[in-house]
C-alpha cells in the first residue's frame, strides 16, 4: 500500500480524530476528510486525471484510507456519544430523595375564622344573617338607637362624618333599625360587619374594627333569653367549661342594660394579667330593647319585645388566641398570620 498523498491525508486525519474531544469534533473532521468536498473524496474523484498505470494503485489505497477512517471515526463517534450521554445523564439527574416544594398554601385570617365561628352558632340557633351598609344615617346610626343630641359618641371627635347627616357606622347597632322597618316580628337576626371610630390606634384601638349585632325581637322574649343564649354561644365559642356573669350598665338603646364577661380562661378565674386580676373577660354589650326603640321602628312595645348584643370580634378574637394588640389583625405580617394556617 501507500501513495504519499494518501498517506498524508489519512495520517492528518488520524491525528485529528485521536485529538478529538467530542461527537460533533468528530462529525466535522467526517465532513473534512469523507464529506462530499471532503479531501479523500476529492483524490479519489480525480483519479481520472492520474496517469493511467497510477490509477489502481492510488485507487486502491484511497480506498483502504477510506474503508480504515471510516471505522475509526464509527468507534470513535460511539465512545464520544457515549460519554456525551454520561454526562448528561449525570448533570439532569434526579435526587427522588429531596423533599418537595411546598407551595405557599393560603389560609383564613384570624379574624374570618373568629367570624364564620360566631356566625354558624347563631345560624344553628336559628338567626339569620342580615348586612348593612357602612355608610349610614345619623337617624339610624344615634337618632334611632335612642342616642341623644349630647351623646359624647355623637362628637365630631369620636365619629367620622361624611356630612351633616352621613357618617361611617360607629357601630352594628344601625342595621337593628334597618332590619326593624322592613320586617314584622318575630326577628331574630345577627349582623357582621365593620365599624368605624375616630380613635388613635394603639394596642386596644383601631379606628376600623368588627362587630356581630345579635337582635330577637317577639311576643314574650325576656331577658332570660338573652342569658340562655349567651351562655350557649359562649359554651360553643369558649369551651363547655366556660362561664359567663351579667354586669348592670348602660345603653341608650336598651334597658336594663348589661355588660356580659366570660370567665377568664387564662387564668381560670383566679385573676392574671390578661383579665388584669379580676377573673373575668368583657365580651359583649347588650339589654332589653328600648320601648322607644322599637316605638321608632313602628313596632308596639306593648305587643313585642327583645333583646340586643353588640360584640367585638376583634376582641373575641383576641381572648381565643391570647392576642394582646389589636393592630396585629390589620398589619398582615406573614409572621402573624402564619400562625392561624
Ligand atoms: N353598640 C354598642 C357598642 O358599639 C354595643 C351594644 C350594646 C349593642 C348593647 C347592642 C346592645 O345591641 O344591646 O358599644
Amino acid at each position: 500500500m501507500g501513495h504519499p498523498r494518501v498517506d498524508a491525508i489519512a495520517r492528518e486525519a488520524r491525528e485529528a480524530i485521536a485529538a478529538a474531544g467530542s461527537s460533533a469534533e468528530l462529525e466535522a473532521i467526517r465532513v473534512r476528510f469523507l464529506g462530499r468536498g471532503g479531501a479523500l473524496t476529492q483524490l479519489l474523484r480525480s483519479l481520472g486525471v492520474l496517469p493511467a498505470g497510477e490509477r489502481p494503485s492510488v485507487g486502491a489505497a484511497a480506498n483502504e484510507a477510506k474503508r480504515e477512517l471510516e471505522a475509526l471515526l464509527e468507534t470513535g463517534l460511539a465512545e464520544a456519544l457515549e460519554t456525551e450521554r454520561r454526562r448528561l445523564r449525570a448533570r439532569e439527574r434526579q435526587d427522588l430523595t429531596l423533599p418537595g416544594r411546598r407551595p405557599p398554601w393560603g389560609s383564613l385570617h384570624p379574624l374570618s375564622r373568629v367570624h364564620d365561628e360566631i356566625v354558624s352558632i347563631f345560624m344553628g340557633l336559628g338567626f339569620s344573617v342580615v348586612l348593612g351598609p357602612e355608610i349610614e344615617s345619623d337617624y339610624n346610626n344615634f337618632e334611632a338607637l335612642n342616642i341623644p343630641r349630647d351623646h359624647p359618641a355623637r362628637d365630631m371627635q369620636d365619629t367620622f362624618y361624611l356630612s351633616e347627616d352621613t357618617l361611617l357606622r360607629t357601630h352594628t347597632s344601625p342595621v337593628q333599625i334597618r332590619a326593624m322597618q322592613v320586617q314584622r316580628p318575630p326577628v331574630r337576626i345577627i349582623v357582621p360587619g365593620r365599624v368605624y371610630r375616630r380613635d388613635v390606634p394603639d394596642m386596644s384601638h383601631s379606628p376600623v374594627f368588627h362587630q356581630v349585632e345579635g337582635l330577637a325581637v317577639d311576643r314574650d322574649i325576656s331577658m332570660a333569653d338573652l342569658k340562655g343564649t349567651l351562655e350557649l354561644f359562649a359554651h360553643e365559642m369558649f369551651g363547655p367549661g366556660s362561664r359567663i356573669r351579667f354586669r348592670p350598665s348602660f345603653f341608650p338603646f336598651t334597658e336594663p342594660s348589661a355588660e356580659v364577661d366570660v370567665r377568664c380562661f387564662i387564668c381560670g378565674g383566679a385573676g392574671c394579667r390578661t383579665c388584669k386580676q379580676s377573673g373575668w373577660l368583657e365580651i359583649l354589650g347588650s339589654g332589653m330593647v328600648h320601648p322607644q326603640v322599637l316605638r321608632n321602628v313602628g313596632y308596639d312595645p306593648e305587643e313585642v319585645t327583645g333583646w340586643a348584643f353588640g360584640m367585638g370580634i376583634e376582641r373575641v378574637a383576641m381572648l381565643r388566641y391570647g392576642i394582646d394588640d389589636i393592630r396585629l389583625f390589620f398589619e398582615n405580617d406573614l409572621r402573624f398570620l402564619r400562625q392561624f394556617a
